[in-house]
């Protein structure tokens, strides 16, 4: 049988921003998969975190794939800088109330990858219409603004709900409160990404904070498989 693949995407949300460079770096070394980076307009959550010239710098330091989390209310603005500013994936969010499919529609244009990134209170029928054209699909295990904020379980419910919907070509991600006492049911639940910010960042040792991550996400998985 197959081995489940788990891939863990850093948020630098929660890294030394004076540093941000070596902390790509750390991580990178350590065997990240890629590197989620949330974008705050101060308006769609209450929080203000980076834009593409940020990114664009932050780019030059590492070939792991990089996927802009954006949390704005006005994310057919900002389609086109992000992708120029050399992201391998953007995630918009349905709770903007814009054109989903054509801002999917919009990115792939630019030969990036698109996901769709939802809220807590969002009911996964949302995603009905949309499956067929997104690569990746983003369920937020917190309300979206801050790092090092508590897994809401009752999300475990919904990330299994999604999975049954989409086919095994479509990633999920989960993001929010995923450290090493929660990564085990969010894998069981059907996570394939693990995004973490504080779970990493916010230990002395970035290296080891991924390896238990790795280490605890291959154990739940390796319980669950069938005999
Ligand atoms: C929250 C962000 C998350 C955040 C996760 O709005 O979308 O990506 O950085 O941080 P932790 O892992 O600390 O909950
Ligand atoms: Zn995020």
């Amino acid at each position: 049988m197959k081995k489940r693949r788990i891939y863990i995407y850093p948020s630098i949300l929660s890294a030394d921003f004076s540093r941000l460079g070596d902390e790509i770096r750390a991580v990178e070394a350590a065997g990240a998969d890629g590197i989620h980076l949330d974008i705050m307009d101060g308006h769609f959550v209450p929080n203000l975190s980076i834009g593409p010239v940020v990114v664009e710098s932050i780019r030059k330091v590492s070939r792991l794939p990089y996927w802009a989390h954006l949390m704005i209310e006005d994310p057919q603005k900002y389609i086109e800088p992000f992708c120029r500013a050399g992201v391998d994936g953007l995630f918009v969010h349905p709770e903007t109330g814009q054109d989903m499919p054509g801002l999917v529609e919009r990115i792939h244009r630019q030969d990036v990858r698109a996901g769709i990134a939802v809220n807590p209170e969002t009911p996964p029928e949302i995603l009905s219409g949309l499956l067929d054209k997104v690569d990746r699909i983003l369920i937020m295990t917190v309300n979206p603004g801050f790092g090092g904020q508590s897994l809401l379980a009752d999300q475990f419910e919904k990330i299994r709900c999604i999975r049954a919907m989409v086919g095994p070509e479509v990633l999920i991600d989960v993001d929010g409160g995923v450290n090493e006492h929660t990564v085990g049911d969010v894998v069981r639940s059907g996570a394939d990404v693990l995004i973490a910010g504080n779970a990493i960042f916010a230990q002395t040792d970035r290296g080891a904070a991924l390896h238990v991550l790795r280490a605890r996400a291959s154990a739940a998985w390796t319980q669950n498989e069938p005999k």
